[in-house]
């Protein structure tokens, strides 16, 4: 089994925010993640493609297709954008990386063909980063 790894790189904005607590709440338990006007983090996502070798092309999957479905579905919809008010597939969400990282799996899994998804990586500061594997 080979284990292929794309990685891609975007900025965004966002806070931590239940819209069901008080902002006294929201900043008691998120602290600065919760400041009403925002931050910003570079996030590194790296996507991990799973199987076996087609023996006619050397690869398990055109990588660059990966890369494709990865500008599509997510960066287009994510780079420079407000996590909290622009992006569709985060809706009603908190933007935290556990749940970013899932709504990327649950979003980019449809679309893998000829292979599997196996992981989600999101890198949210240089010491932070969260995996996810379905
Ligand atoms: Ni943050």
């Amino acid at each position: 089994m080979f284990y292929l790894t794309r990685r891609e790189h975007f900025n965004a904005a966002h806070k931590l925010y239940n819209k069901n607590w008080s902002d006294e709440k929201n900043l008691e338990v998120f602290g600065g993640c919760a400041n009403p006007n925002w931050h910003g983090h570079n996030y590194v996502l790296f996507v991990t493609v799973k199987g076996e070798v087609n023996p006619e092309t050397g690869y398990v999957v055109n990588m660059k297709d990966i890369s494709t479905l990865i500008r599509t579905n997510i960066l287009d919809k994510v780079d420079h954008k407000n996590l909290n008010l622009d992006v569709d597939f985060l809706k009603d969400i908190v933007p935290s990386a556990e749940n970013f990282a899932k709504a990327i799996w649950d979003e980019l899994k449809p679309h893998i063909k000829d292979c599997e998804l196996h992981c989600v990586k999101l890198q949210e500061t240089e010491n932070i980063y969260v995996e996810y594997f379905g």
